[in-house]
């Protein structure tokens, strides 16, 4: 106690000595404090829960916000105030309060008996400055029972604890530099710095008491947790990739490209384009997620899944493979991945992918959604095949005036309604950079507007009947039930609102340079295969399924995964005309559309073979003798026959065994009677044929002449006289059997024709029948003569 009034009576008294007794307003106007910036000149004294409770904003109410400093227990509700203009402690408290640069003006002086100890709260206004002190004093009031244990004071601000001070010895003042800031209604001590999670902030009181705060960034948003995340749309549609940052750009090749890549967890999402109907504009064909570890997922074309290579069957209801939750409606196919605190949402319907991204702030990605001008770091592909540039023709189709307005729409209503959330413009410069370009089909333009009400339906605006307003009808279903090939794409028919697989320009260009429906015929031997290209022909509106040959029962084969369409035909079957020009055989065909022959110009691709009559000039024949006679006893005729091969038409070089006939050589073979009365008789060459056997009923049989007449399919057999009188001959052009055997014989069937019954020479058509019989045969009288023949 003596030690505290040798304290008090050092200093000048401002107010006299006060007794406060519990609630009251006391004014501290001649020494106002900076309590964590706000500054105060009245304070409210109250008792709480024991305590006691000095408040600035108003009496102490625990449910009302208010700024005070909570004491410690107060014995009687008995309080001695004063206020002392006083700097001798100056150095004391700053060489405690390192912070406070300013001299002591002034203190407010609070004093009461806590537990038996008077103890003194103090208020130190250093300028702007403030100190708050506290004290007990060592004199233990006799027969309050009190003890040496340390008082406490904590400053609130809006009821929230800021400070404390403790005076833990007797007779030692303990202070605490209160002067602070505030953030968010919050108090804070110079030099700290106080998070808060609900929104992200963080403040720092500086030395000066000047508070900065950091919160989430512009694009960012709070997570209540602490996190500041950002959401991130990425938009591809056609060539065309607005990026996270809305900026938009075109690809202008047919490679793939990272769309997004994050290094922390190797998981990479790719886009593959290529062309449509232009092969200078390309489009996103397909999007594959690859991950660091497991299986790859490639969503493609048609609405389909393949997961490591495999193909997966998706509903409505979401499936999980790898993580990666996959589900599937009529608009296309959504993939969820959650990845390292970020999920990814992908939608892809075969011409748009949208790519939604909810991650940490500050995480970054490559890739083109992260940038849309970062084309050469993103390119994935290797090949330069993909790179190659084509020039087109302008589409003059295309009204660039009219698509630019039919793209303006997503400034006007209903679209207008989302312009606030989300920027319309890299949209509307998506659809008319390629609209302007690309003709718009294949429900392109649609494509563009439903990207932009998508990306708002992700930023909770659902922009209301856009489909009726844009005339975009939903219910479109492209190529139902059908899977185009990989050199196709599903695209309208003709004007048409139906929609089949089209060919991409690059593969078909070819086709259409030599306005040809497919490749080449192949010819082999005497068979004939054709291959159309499925894809020429639907988008030629022909409907394959019903094309055939000239006979209508032979259709082609088409394979199911290609649409490549087969036809296969010998010069046999399938109504093939088979003509010979010049020592060439001609098949002819053509594929024509079924029960409708009279549409020539639609479908009637006629084809055909040509064949060489082989020559192989060093296969020689030798007759194995020559001439041959035979004697022939009939009834009433006795005569002799003597065949002779020529090498010449005059017959005067006959040949020999010591002669060599090379393959295809013209001979002149002569059947020559003699012993009949040539008035009454003939002789008729009723039949030759070749085997390769010696005997002439050996079953294969190769007719020069048959029923008199010359075999008209071979064109080398001439019958130069036959039937008048008793010498025959004809001509043919040597051959070989195709199969291995060396020899050839000849064998001629010779038949007696009397004069008498009529005319005994063979009347033959073109088609190589004899028309009618002009005399009888006397069967019984043929005679038969061979000829053998070797190599
Ligand atoms: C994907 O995630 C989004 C939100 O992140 C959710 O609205 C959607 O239903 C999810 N879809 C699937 C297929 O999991
Ligand atoms: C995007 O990439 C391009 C090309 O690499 C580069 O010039 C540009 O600075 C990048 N933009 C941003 C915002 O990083
Ligand atoms: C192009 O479209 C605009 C607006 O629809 C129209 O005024 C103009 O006549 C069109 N031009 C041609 C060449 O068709
Ligand atoms: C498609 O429409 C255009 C213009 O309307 C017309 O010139 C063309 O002949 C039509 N094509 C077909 C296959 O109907
Ligand atoms: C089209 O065919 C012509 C002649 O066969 C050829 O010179 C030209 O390069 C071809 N063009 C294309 C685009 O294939
Ligand atoms: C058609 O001919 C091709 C080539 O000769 C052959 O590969 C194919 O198997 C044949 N198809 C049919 C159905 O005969
Ligand atoms: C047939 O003629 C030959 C010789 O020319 C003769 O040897 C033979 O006896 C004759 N036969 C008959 C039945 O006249």
């Amino acid at each position: 106690m003596l030690r505290l009034l040798l304290l008090l009576f050092s200093v000048v008294t401002l107010a006299g000595s006060v007794i406060i007794t519990q609630k009251q307003q006391v004014s501290i106007a001649q020494c106002p404090i900076t309590y964590y910036t706000e500054k105060y000149t009245n304070v409210y004294t109250d008792v709480s829960n024991g305590r006691l409770m000095i408040c600035f904003k108003g009496f102490y109410n625990p449910g009302k916000s208010n700024d005070c400093i909570q004491g410690p227990v107060i014995d009687k509700n008995q309080i001695t105030f004063n206020i002392y203009q006083d700097n001798s402690l100056s150095s004391t408290i700053r060489q405690k309060l390192k912070l406070l640069t300013n001299d002591l003006k002034c203190y407010s002086y609070f004093s009461f008996l806590s537990e038996g100890r008077t103890t003194a709260l103090k208020l130190y206004q250093f300028g702007t400055q403030t100190a708050l002190g506290l004290q007990y004093s060592d004199y233990q009031q006799p027969g309050t029972g009190s003890t040496d244990y340390p008082r406490y004071a904590y400053t609130l601000v809006n009821n929230e604890q800021v400070h404390s001070v403790v005076a833990s010895k007797a007779a030692v003042e303990n202070y605490g530099d209160i002067t602070g800031c505030r953030l968010n209604g919050f108090g804070m001590a110079r030099n700290t710095v106080k998070s808060f999670p609900e929104t992200c902030t963080t403040g720092s009181c500086s030395s000066a008491a000047v508070v900065t705060s950091t919160t989430c960034g512009d694009r960012e948003y709070c997570d209540g947790k602490g996190s500041c995340k950002q959401r991130g749309l990425c938009t591809v549609t056609g060539p065309t990739v607005i990026d996270f940052r809305g900026q938009m750009n075109s690809v202008s090749d047919r490679c793939e490209y990272t769309l997004l890549q994050d290094q922390s967890t190797g998981f990479t999402l790719k886009a593959n384009f290529l062309e449509r109907r232009r092969r200078d504009v390309s489009f996103v064909d397909s999007v594959t997620l690859d991950f660091s570890q497991g299986a790859d997922i490639q969503l493609l074309q048609g609405h389909r899944v393949l997961v490591g290579g495999s193909p997966v069957t998706l509903s409505g209801s979401v499936q999980t493979f790898n993580g990666v939750g996959l589900s599937k409606d009529q608009t296309g196919v959504t993939a969820n991945i959650s990845l390292g605190g970020a999920s990814f949402s992908l939608f892809f319907d075969g011409t748009t992918a949208q790519i939604f991204i909810d991650v940490l702030a500050g995480h970054s990605y490559k890739g083109l959604c992260e940038n849309s001008s970062s084309f050469s770091s993103s390119k994935l592909s290797s090949d330069s095949s993909c790179q190659q540039q084509y020039q087109e023709k302008v589409d003059n189709t295309v009204n660039c005036t009219a698509v630019t307005q039919q793209c303006n729409i997503l400034k006007s209503s209903p679209f207008s309604s989302c312009n606030a959330v989300v920027d319309p413009q890299p949209y509307i410069a998506a659809c008319t950079e390629t609209l302007c370009k690309y003709p718009a089909v294949d429900g392109l333009r649609c494509q563009f507007l439903g990207a932009y009400a998508k990306a708002c339906q992700k930023r909770q605006v659902n922009i209301q009947n856009w489909e009726t307003a844009a005339q975009c009808s939903s219910s479109t279903v492209m190529c139902p039930g059908r899977t185009c090939s990989d050199h196709e794409f599903c695209g309208q028919i003709d004007n048409s609102t139906a929609t089949g697989c089209r060919c991409k320009a690059i593969f078909a260009a070819p086709y259409i340079n030599s306005s040809s429906f497919g490749a080449p015929t192949v010819c082999q031997h005497n068979s004939a295969s054709l291959t159309l290209v499925g894809c020429l022909l639907e988008q030629r509106g022909i409907d394959y399924s019903l094309l055939t040959l000239l006979d209508k029962t032979c259709k082609g084969q088409v394979d199911e995964t290609t649409h490549l369409m087969t036809f296969n035909f010998t010069s046999d079957n399938c109504g093939t005309i088979v003509t010979t020009k010049k020592g060439q055989v001609i098949f002819t065909n053509a594929v024509t559309l079924k029960d409708k022959i009279t549409r020539k110009d639609q479908a009637y691709i006629e084809f055909s073979c040509l064949y060489k009559k082989p020559e192989v000039n060093h296969v020689a024949f030798r007759i194995q003798d020559s001439p041959v006679v035979q004697t022939v006893v009939s009834g009433d005729w006795n005569h002799t026959v003597t065949m002779k091969a020529f090498a010449d038409s005059m017959r005067t070089q006959m040949l020999d065994r010591s002669y060599q006939v090379q393959l295809n050589q013209k001979i002149w073979v002569e059947l020559k009677s003699s012993g009949l009365d040539e008035n009454l008789i003939s002789t008729v060459t009723d039949s030759c044929w070749a085997t390769n056997q010696p005997s002439s009923d050996s079953s294969q049989k190769y007719f020069l002449i048959k029923n008199g007449c010359a075999n008209i399919d071979d064109q080398t057999v001439q019958v130069e006289r036959n039937g008048d009188g008793t010498l025959n001959y004809f001509s043919f052009n040597m051959f070989k059997f195709t199969d291995e055997s060396r020899d050839l014989y000849l064998h001629c069937k010779l038949q007696l024709c009397l004069k008498q019954e009529g005319n005994c020479i063979p009347v033959c058509s073109a088609q190589g029948k004899r028309r009618r019989r002009s005399a009888k045969y006397r069967q019984r009288d043929a005679a038969f003569l061979s000829m053998g023949w070797s190599t």
